[in-house]
Order: structure tokens, then C-alpha cells, then sequence
């Protein structure tokens, strides 16, 4: 067995290996769990106690001694590979191809961001939600048309497990569990049983804002409304408040701003008068505030609510909503630069 061995050494110390596969081949011929080496290894249990420290040693021999012609060869050819005469070393680095931000995270994040400056904070819920938290507590009546089927996903057939069709139910979780004062943004996805076409979609996203604390008044709401027109849009942008309803607001109102495709002047956008919705909003009902514990007559609050579809369309002009769940990087390469 020693000769066989001593043979098998002399072949390792004269191998050769012109490239990564020839050297691959080398490696699993001596090396691998069938290779020559392993079968020695086998052959190695059957010698003779007396014989086994002397074999021992030089079966340990070939195999420092294989593994070191296999790490010299690579090594070889792995710094002939690097001082290739092929290499351009005046090339431009390799191009790294950057991901980019989908534009509705640049709008969330951008609506966040001028909420934050008025010192609203981030807050977050479920989006498989219970009736409590979606309608109940926020004043909906039994028989609202929001509950049905028509609109709402309900999960397996329980009315009490459904995804959540707007975020204000944000608005009760942290009320519920939280003291005034309370300023906070909710951003989120949301979902309701639609046709889905390229003015509606099954989900689609909103963020939710809300301030309880003692003596707001619609005065503050509407300072934080045109705030945040002027911010997101441009500084001439106007705003103006049309009396609308919501069950958890009373007074309640949708925004409307100033055509921003237009200025105001009149455009297909705006179908000629100069002015776009972009949001709901009111004084929280008093009995919104009871139902998650806030004395009513201590505390007052205002809230809204915009789609982040909406103001995205409104920014960057996406006729189709689809487009923002297709993933279609053409679509979305678009938005490389901003941000
Ligand atoms: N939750 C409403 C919706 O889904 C939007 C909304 C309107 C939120 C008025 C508000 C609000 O907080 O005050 O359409």
C-alpha cells in the first residue's frame, strides 16, 4: 500500500491544469468522497494494526500534499486570470443597475414627511381588521351602504373579519390606546370590492391624519389643510372646502385645490373648472372620541383622509391606476430621478 501511495504522490506533484475545469476534474478524481484518495482512505481499515501508524503517516502525506498541488494550480491560473492582457482598465466601472422608489412610496413618503413637520407621528394597523375598528366605532350605522358585501371584503364569511376599507380605523386603535394629545399620520393599503378598471382598483392606498387634543377647532384643520397644499403642490396653490359627510366627522368636508395641471384655469383634468378633489376631512364626532374613551367634552380633534393614488395622479399625471401594481419597470424607471 506505501507504494501505491509513493505512486500516486508522484503523479499529484507533476499534475497540470490548463483551466477551472480541468482543475475541477483533478479536484473530484483525488479528492472527492469516490476519489483516489478515499478509496485508500477505505483500503487504509483493513491493514494490519502494526502497519497502520507508518501507512497512516503517508496517507496523510498524499493528502496535504494533493491539496496543496490543487490550491497552487488555482492559484495559477486564478492570478494569470488578473494580469490577462485583456483587461481595460481605463473601462468605466461596471454599470450597477439602482433599483428605484414605486411613486406611490415617494408620495407617501413625501405626505409623511410634511405631516412630520408639523409634528404628526407615524402609526400603523392591520390591515385585516374587525367591524369594530373599520365602522362601528367610527359612528357607521348598522345599515350603512359601506358595510355590504358590494363594497367590503369580508373573510370567510364572517362579518366580523374583513380587510380594512379605509385606514381611518388607525384613528380608534391608537385612540384606544393612547392619551391626548395625539397627532398622528396613518399611511396604508386598503381594499374594497371593485371592478377593477383604470379609475378603480380592489386596493389601492391611503393615509389618514388625526390631532385630538383640548381646544382644536376647524380653524387649525384648515391651516394644516392649506399647509399641506402648498407644501406638496406649489406655493400658489389655492384650496377651498366644500361641506360634505362622513359618519365619524362632524362638521365634515372635501378639499378641493387648484388645478395644478392647469393653474385654474380650466382643463380636461379638471373637466374645465379649475378645481381638483383631493380629500376628506371634519372635526372627529364627539361620539367617535367616547367610543374609544376620550371625555368629549374635554377634548376635541380633527381628521382626514386622502388616497395616495389621488395625489399621485394629480403630481405626476398616471392616467391608468393600474399601472401602479403592474410592475412594469418601464413604467417605473420613470421615476428614477425623483427623489
Ligand atoms: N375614510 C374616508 C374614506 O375612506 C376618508 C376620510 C374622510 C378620512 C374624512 C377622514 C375624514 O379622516 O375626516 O373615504
Amino acid at each position: 500500500m506505501i507504494n501505491k501511495i509513493n505512486a500516486l504522490l508522484k503523479e499529484v506533484e507533476n499534475l497540470k491544469a490548463a483551466n477551472a475545469e480541468e482543475l475541477e476534474a483533478l479536484r473530484i478524481k483525488y479528492l472527492s468522497k469516490k476519489g483516489e484518495i478515499s478509496l485508500l482512505m477505505n483500503d487504509f481499515r483493513n491493514i494490519a494494526a502494526d502497519q497502520k501508524r507508518e501507512v497512516g503517516q503517508h496517507l496523510n502525506k498524499l493528502k496535504e500534499a494533493t491539496q496543496n498541488k490543487i490550491n497552487e494550480l488555482k492559484a495559477n491560473f486564478e492570478n494569470v486570470q488578473t494580469a490577462d492582457d485583456d483587461i481595460d482598465l481605463t473601462r468605466t466601472a461596471y454599470p450597477i443597475e439602482l433599483g428605484t422608489r414605486h411613486p406611490l412610496s415617494l408620495v407617501k413618503k413625501e405626505i409623511c414627511d410634511i405631516f412630520g413637520r408639523l409634528g404628526f407621528s407615524i402609526a400603523e394597523g392591520p390591515e385585516i381588521e374587525d367591524d369594530w375598528h373599520v365602522f362601528s366605532s367610527l359612528n357607521f350605522a348598522e345599515d350603512h351602504p359601506a358595510r355590504d358585501m358590494q363594497d367590503t371584503f369580508f373573510i370567510q364569511h364572517n362579518p366580523d373579519v374583513l380587510l380594512r376599507t379605509h385606514t381611518s380605523s388607525v384613528q380608534t386603535r391608537v385612540m384606544e390606546n393612547q392619551e391626548p394629545p395625539i397627532r398622528i399620520i396613518c399611511p396604508g393599503r386598503v381594499y374594497r370590492n371593485e371592478a377593477i378598471s383604470y379609475r378603480a382598483h380592489c386596493f389601492f392606498h391611503q393615509v389618514e391624519a388625526l390631532y385630538v387634543d383640548k381646544n382644536v377647532s376647524f380653524a387649525d384643520l384648515k391651516q394644516a389643510l392649506l399647509f399641506f397644499a402648498k407644501e406638496m403642490f406649489s406655493a400658489d396653490t389655492k384650496i377651498r372646502l366644500r361641506p360634505s359627510y362622513f359618519p365619524f366627522t362632524e362638521p365634515s368636508a372635501e378639499m378641493d385645490i387648484s388645478c395644478n395641471i392647469c393653474g385654474g384655469k380650466g382643463c380636461p383634468f379638471c373637466k374645465g373648472t379649475g378645481w381638483v378633489e383631493i380629500l376628506g376631512c371634519g372635526m372627529v364626532d364627539p361620539n367617535v372620541l367616547e367610543n374609544c374613551g376620550i371625555d368629549s367634552k374635554v377634548y376635541s380633534g380633527y381628521a382626514l383622509g386622502m388616497g395616495i393614488e389621488r395625489i399621485t395622479n394629480l403630481k405626476y399625471q398616471v392616467k391608468d391606476l393600474r399601472m401602479f401594481s403592474e410592475n412594469d419597470v418601464r413604467f417605473l424607471r420613470q421615476f428614477e430621478s425623483a427623489n
